[in-house]
């Protein structure tokens, strides 16, 4: 059995790629997915890879799920930090539950899932955690100070992280995708995506969730422990950090 894997929001768009890639690459992989069953289940039918339902931004709930997936396939060694959300709007149309939502998922969840498995990775003297982070918590972006801000702190949470395992065997990093081709990016309206997005992207067109595996594959794999508090920017040069 290969080393233990967890993917959150694993079961869709960039996640699903990752938990594929990971399984591909021989990890055992758990999935983990907040609220839509029949796409969960769809993805466990065609890939075998089991699925946990549960809130990243909810701390017991993490925990319970944890316990459990750690009494079906073993202690978690490497930890993809994935779960995401959007609730765009101008800053002067947000609510406090867009922003409170955008953080507890984005932000809080990297806390929440780390934090339960950090033990077990010290205790092993060996462990991965990427974080998946994102180019408009690099750049800010238009109708997003909520999900730039919970980005930008995925990349905080990172190199802080990073400089405390770093002594353990355990390497902490962040990648930060582009404008993928997801249900998230196509929910943003065409006419936006077409004349304020797209242009900026120098390659010209919307990266493939498998990319984004692939990168996350590398720095699961001991031939990258040497990396640690980094950021991958795979963003098609729409960004330059
Ligand atoms: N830059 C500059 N101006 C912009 C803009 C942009 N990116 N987007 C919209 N505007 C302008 C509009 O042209 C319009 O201008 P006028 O009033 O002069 O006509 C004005 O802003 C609209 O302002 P409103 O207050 O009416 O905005 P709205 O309530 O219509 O909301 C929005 C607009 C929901 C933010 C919409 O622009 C949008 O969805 N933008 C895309 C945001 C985005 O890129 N999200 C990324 C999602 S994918 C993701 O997040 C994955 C990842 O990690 C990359």
């Amino acid at each position: 059995m290969g080393r233990v894997a967890v993917v959150t929001g694993g079961s869709r768009g960039i996640g699903r790629a990752i938990s594929v890639a990971l399984k591909d690459a021989g990890y055992t992989v758990a999935a983990t997915y907040a609220g839509n069953d029949e796409a969960a289940n769809t993805f466990k039918d065609e890939t075998g890879i089991p699925v946990y339902k549960f809130d990243v931004g909810d701390f017991d709930a993490t925990q319970a799920a944890i316990g459990q997936i750690k009494s079906d396939v073993g202690a978690i060694e490497v930890l993809v930090n994935n779960a995401g959300i959007t609730r765009d709007v101008p800053l002067h149309k947000m609510s406090k539950e867009q922003w409170d939502a955008v953080i507890n998922t984005n932000l809080s969840s990297l806390f929440n899932l780390s934090r339960n498995v950090i033990d077990d990775m010290r205790a092993a003297g060996w462990g991965r955690i990427i974080n998946i982070s994102s180019v408009n918590g690099q750049k800010g972006q238009f109708g997003q100070t909520n999900y730039s801000a919970s980005k930008a702190g995925d990349i905080g949470f990172t190199k802080a992280l990073a400089l405390e395992t770093a002594s353990k065997g355990i390497t902490v990093n962040a990648i930060t995708p582009g404008y993928i081709g997801t249900e998230m990016v196509l929910a943003v309206p065409k006419e936006v995506l077409d004349s304020k997005i797209l242009p900026l992207v120098p390659v010209g067109r919307l990266g493939e969730p498998e990319e984004i595996a692939r990168c996350v594959v590398f720095l699961a794999s001991d031939d990258a422990g040497f990396i640690t508090g980094s950021t991958i920017s795979a963003n098609g040069g729409l960004y330059m950090a």
